[in-house]
């Protein structure tokens, strides 16, 4: 992805977004943000993943990648779609420019080196989550923030399907429930995992990475 600035400016809302992130990040390593975007917004990506869905455009997710790439139903459970950047309708940019201007914001106030991200929709069926796992890891060392925008307009509190943070220790930071419109932001380091959901439950998953995509395969 292009990731030159904006051509559009941040709105007064949008920075006050940006600064509750950073203050969250650099206090807990993670950071959830609740009502993101305007309602229709959220709604029109939650319509693109049921109609993906209705194209058939969604794969079986795996582990690992390329030679190591597994499929495992006990570890993970869920279903995904690559995003192409340079294919983005247009009701769906107002997230991407969101995500677009938050990473020099990062890079600027955590002293980070972004320079590129990578994103998936994604949804679990009923009875299906992820264990366990960091995002970052040795065959995949580039990622260094995962971001999950949750579209489930009906979420119920028993609906299960929680992301659960842990520190080093596997101590538990934080339970986090995929309501409609909120945004999870986490170290990609962090052990984390997604409990079983009883209902379906649909994301889109984005890592910040520091390094060019078309660089992290060499
Ligand atoms: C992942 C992941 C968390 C979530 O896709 O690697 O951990 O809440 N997702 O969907
Ligand atoms: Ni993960």
């Amino acid at each position: 992805m292009n990731l030159r600035p904006s051509s559009i400016d941040s709105s007064v809302e949008e920075l006050s977004k940006f600064d509750s992130i950073l203050d969250q990040l650099v206090e807990n390593g993670f950071a959830i943000i609740d009502n993101l975007l305007p309602v229709s917004d959220a709604t029109a990506l939650h319509q693109r993943i049921l109609e993906l869905e209705a194209e058939n455009e969604f794969e079986k997710s795996g582990i690992g990648k390329l030679a190591v790439f597994q499929i495992d139903e006990e570890i993970r459970g869920d279903y995904i779609r690559w995003i192409d950047f340079n294919d983005i309708p247009l009701h769906l940019s107002p997230y991407f420019s969101f995500l677009q201007n938050l990473i020099p914001q990062l890079n600027r106030s955590l002293f980070l080196n972004l320079k590129d991200l990578e994103s998936h929709y994604a949804f679990y069926p009923a009875g299906s989550g992820y264990k366990k796992h960091r995002d970052r890891f040795r065959q995949n060392p580039h990622r260094v923030l995962s971001v999950v925008f949750y579209l489930n307009p009906l979420w119920k509190i028993n609906d299960g399907g929680e992301l659960v943070i842990y520190d080093d220790k596997v101590k538990e930071l934080v339970k986090v429930e995929p309501l409609f419109n909120r945004l999870a932001i986490f170290r990609s380091e962090f052990i984390h995992e997604v409990l079983p959901c009883h209902t379906r439950r649909n994301s889109i998953t984005t890592w910040f990475l520091d390094k060019e995509l078309e660089l992290t395969f060499l």
